[in-house]
């Protein structure tokens, strides 16, 4: 090989490399459950104890977990989101959590969950308070960053409420970041940085990439259907410039929380959004290569919701080893046809149905349209895997499908080449 190419060819190995954030972890979307949206900011244990942020809801969470088949499925970091922490620091300065609500400490509740084959998520603010005004790691990131390790968490959600100018936010990702490495524990950081920056100015995804394993990009989720096709929309509407971003190691998360809820509240029954939505929730988050973060209360599950949140072909999809976002490719009146390519010559194709009248409809779309034409050229095998799983046989390139969808529901398909 002559030594230009060979030059050429370490340079592009060193710009790829520079990308990620090299901290060995999430090399496929991180998943896990965390609190927030399922149980706030619940601090009066005496009167709603099995709803109060404390080492109670954890440790049972961890036991569920463990104990049906969520860790099997995947879901691996039970995470602490805001309100778990004292008023005010320790006469050593460091952060600490509730004694009430925490007599053990976190670190003994670290222990437990590890003692249960899980890992330990935990939350902090860049600025002076967190968004619930409990103490922030402003001015402390060294220390709040040795803390978490010495505790043996496994992911952090860094904040960026009262961050104080654009300025401070991003040093405080940046700085957090290289103390989160300099403890030598691998700790998945987990950023809202482009949330918090993008009403005033553009994000630069290559460096946020370059400091965190994912990062919040748009507003919280609801349980409305609005809400998460106002999440679809905007990713599909700034894919150009975040779907590259993506890939082992970093993520784009278009929220870790409230995903979620919406399952569990099928349990209660007074659910934001019907099946068709959650199925359509489920698979575009595999699409769009989210991190999973349930929300829900695992104590009381329904078995269609923990059938959906536990599909192995699905998780399969968003755990890819490829690592490569998917896009929408067309949006075609009511219908969005979306891809996500895979590992091993393979595509995952969701087909949406936006139609919030009427019933069931059928869209029929031409095979040269997956993968630049080269999906299921010269021919594929097509499963479907939701709503329901079904085996659609053997194509060839110049085949059409036509798959029926309920109103605001998805298909979602794995497509192979043969
Ligand atoms: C912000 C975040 C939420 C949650 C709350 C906690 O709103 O976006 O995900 O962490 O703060 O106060």
């Amino acid at each position: 090989m002559a030594a230009a190419v060979r030059w050429a060819l370490v340079v592009a190995v060193a710009v790829a490399l520079a990308v990620a954030l090299d901290n060995g972890v999430a090399r496929t979307p991180p998943m896990g459950w965390l609190h927030w949206e399922r149980f706030l900011c619940g601090t009066d244990c005496a009167a709603e104890p099995d709803r109060c942020v404390s080492e109670r809801l954890f440790t049972e969470m961890a036991d569920v977990m463990a104990a049906e088949g969520w860790k099997e499925a995947g879901y691996e970091f039970v995470c602490i989101d805001d309100c778990w922490l004292a008023p005010t620091r320790d006469e050593r300065g460091r952060l600490r959590a509730d004694p009430r609500r925490f007599p053990s400490g976190i670190r003994a509740l670290a222990d437990y969950v590890h003692s249960k084959g899980l890992k330990l998520g935990i939350y902090s603010d860049v600025g002076n308070a967190t968004c619930a005004g409990f103490p922030g790691s402003y001015g402390h990131y060294e220390l709040d960053a040795q803390t978490f390790a010495s505790w043996g968490v496994d992911l952090l959600k860094f904040d960026g409420c009262n961050a104080g100018s654009l300025e401070l936010l991003a040093e405080g990702y940046r700085n957090m970041s290289l103390a989160l490495n300099k403890t030598g524990r691998p700790i998945v950081y987990s950023c809202e940085w482009p949330f918090y920056l993008r009403p005033m100015q553009q994000p630069n995804y290559t460096e946020i990439k370059q400091y965190c394993n994912h990062w919040r990009n748009f507003y919280d989720v609801y349980d409305s259907w609005n809400s998460i096709k106002s999440i679809i929309e905007w990713t599909a509407l700034h894919q150009d410039s975040i779907v590259k971003i993506a890939g082992p190691g970093g993520w784009n998360d278009p929220d870790m929380a409230r995903v979620f809820l919406l399952l569990s509240q099928l349990v209660i029954g007074n659910f934001g959004l019907s099946w068709e939505q959650a199925v359509t929730q489920m698979a575009m988050w595999a699409i769009m290569a989210a991190p999973l973060f349930m929300s829900n209360d695992l104590r009381h599950m329904k078995p269609e919701a923990k059938w959906l949140l536990q599909n192995k072909e699905v998780i399969a999809i968003n755990q890819d080893p490829l690592g490569k976002q998917g896009y929408r490719i067309t949006k075609d009146k009511n219908f969005e046809l979306w891809e996500r390519p895979l590992s091993d010559r393979a595509y995952a194709v969701a087909v949406l149905n936006q139609q919030e009248i009427g019933g069931p409809q059928n869209f029929t779309f031409s095979l040269t349209f997956l993968g630049n034409g080269l999906a299921c050229n010269p021919a594929c095998r097509i499963q479907q895997i939701l709503p329901t799983s079904r085996d659609w046989g053997v194509h060839n390139w110049v085949s059409s499908l036509s798959v029926e969808v309920n109103p605001t529901g998805t298909v979602l398909l794995k497509v192979v080449l043969l």
